[in-house]
């Protein structure tokens, strides 16, 4: 297992290319199995997810391809519908292939995801939706077999605008026959660019981005070539861990528009922002203050996605903030990792009481999921002395190299990776 050396207490300067957003690539790359076509997708970025999904589109017989940042697939021999229960196990954004399957090939098996590090992770509003739509389900312990001969448009409401199940329902219901508006959907960026991907291959959608889509079924779907938008939570990792050193970095295709909340928020500490187009300055020379109350919410508001890095800031400002989480359940594995390097934080159900310290201290530490250990490594670069962190492959799911990042603006982090020991006695 990988680990990674920080040493802490330097200022972050410089300027950084943020890559392409791997919650905007998934759903798009499983889009593809739409296609009467190929499809090339550029600024995909080299993460274990998005190789895992490769993988999985392979073997259901796509030709699929990662070269630089431009992943191509090829659907035309696709010869299953069935998503392997070991890959399936990997990584839980494998679900959103049912979608696509069932609305191209009218039947899809795959396997009940189960709970994560971070929380239940249900999947009851995507099989509602499917089911919506005029598909039959059958439930075999864990295997779930999805069957549709055409899927109907209708009108399908979301009890919680759940992101996952928003796009899986796009994407059967892009070929349904009829219209389908789908109301208290969720309103992430990452949704509005499968819809602009589903459009550039001749679909008819309208209203992503707002919470009521209408998709106006058509009878196919043509290959296209498709790039894919900024990741705004490594931009907004960059940004946290920008003014956690209290340094100086300017991110370059970056969308600011995709980050309101936590740029309201981070000027409430106190952190200077300035933004142009795709540039977002951040820098931050004193001790930020603490801000009041932050609740983690459905998109437009601040995201679940950043809350563990963003205690780390308030971890060392002056004064005490509040955090509720609201999204998942799970989601502060970070806490006690953060209070074995100084920090005082109390948790309480799902709200984090953070006493700001003056200074954190290095120790060793484990990366629990992804956005923990993202968190981990702005700690570990904030505070004084090193840190090791455990575990790393969680932040390789979803930052690209997350060591090159931070070394670029100037941080000193090293990866280490264990060799193999080779027994040559037992052969
Ligand atoms: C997506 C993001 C993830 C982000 C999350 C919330 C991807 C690949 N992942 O995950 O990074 O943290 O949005 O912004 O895009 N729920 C149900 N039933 C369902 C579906 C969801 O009860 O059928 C609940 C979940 O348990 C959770 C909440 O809804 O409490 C949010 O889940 P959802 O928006 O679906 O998140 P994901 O799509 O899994």
């Amino acid at each position: 297992m990988d680990k990674l050396v920080i040493e802490g207490g330097k200022p972050l300067s410089g300027t950084i290319r943020i890559h392409g957003a791997k919650n905007a690539a998934l759903p798009i790359m499983a889009a593809a199995i739409l296609a009467d076509g190929i499809v090339q997708l550029d600024n995909v970025p080299k993460l274990l997810d998005i190789e895992v999904m490769l993988n999985i589109l392979r073997r259901l017989g796509c030709r699929a391809s990662h070269d630089g940042h431009t992943v191509t697939i090829d659907n035309t021999s696709v010869h299953s519908s069935h998503v392997p229960e070991d890959l399936m196990r990997q990584m839980r954004s494998s679900i959103f292939l049912m979608g696509p399957l069932l609305a191209r090939y009218k039947e899809v098996h795959i396997y009940q995801p189960g709970g994560c590090a971070i929380g239940e992770r249900k999947i009851d509003l995507h099989l509602r939706g499917l089911q919506a739509l005029g598909a039959a389900l059958v439930h075999e312990g864990n295997r779930i077999t999805c069957k549709a001969e055409q899927l109907i448009g209708t009108e399908v409401h979301l009890d919680f605008p759940s992101v996952g199940a928003t796009e899986n329902i796009m994407m059967a219901a892009v070929l349904a026959e009829g219209t389908t508006v789908l109301t208290n959907a969720a309103r992430e960026p990452e949704i509005v660019d499968l819809q602009r991907f589903l459009n550039a291959m001749g679909a008819n959608i309208i209203g992503a981005g707002t919470d009521t889509i209408t998709i106006e079924g058509v009878r196919e779907l043509k290959g296209c070539r498709y790039e894919i938008i900024p990741d705004r939570i490594v931009a907004g990792t960059l940004m946290i861990a920008a003014a956690a050193t209290r340094g100086a970095v300017t991110l370059t295709n970056a969308h600011a528009g995709h980050l309101t909340a936590l740029i309201h928020i981070l000027r409430r500490a106190g952190v200077q922002i300035a933004t142009s187009d795709g540039i977002i300055n951040v820098t931050c020379f004193g001790r930020p203050k603490a801000v009041e109350r932050i609740v983690t919410s459905p998109y437009p508001a601040f995201p679940t996605d950043l809350q563990s890095q963003l205690m780390v800031l308030l971890s060392l400002a002056d004064g005490v903030s509040v955090m509720k989480e609201t999204i998942f359940e799970g989601r502060f594995k970070h806490v006690d990792e953060l209070g074995r390097m100084g920090a005082d934080i109390r948790v309480d159900l799902s709200s984090a009481f953070v006493r700001g310290v003056p200074r954190m201290y290095g120790t060793t530490v484990e990366a629990t999921d992804l956005r923990a250990g993202a968190a981990l490594v702005i700690a570990g670069l904030a505070s004084q002395g090193h840190t090791i962190i455990e575990q790393v492959h969680h932040i390789d799911r979803g930052y690209d190299h997350i060591e090159n990042m931070f070394r670029k603006l100037g941080a000193k982090i090293e990866r280490y990776t264990p060799v193999p020991k080779l027994d040559f006695a037992n052969g």
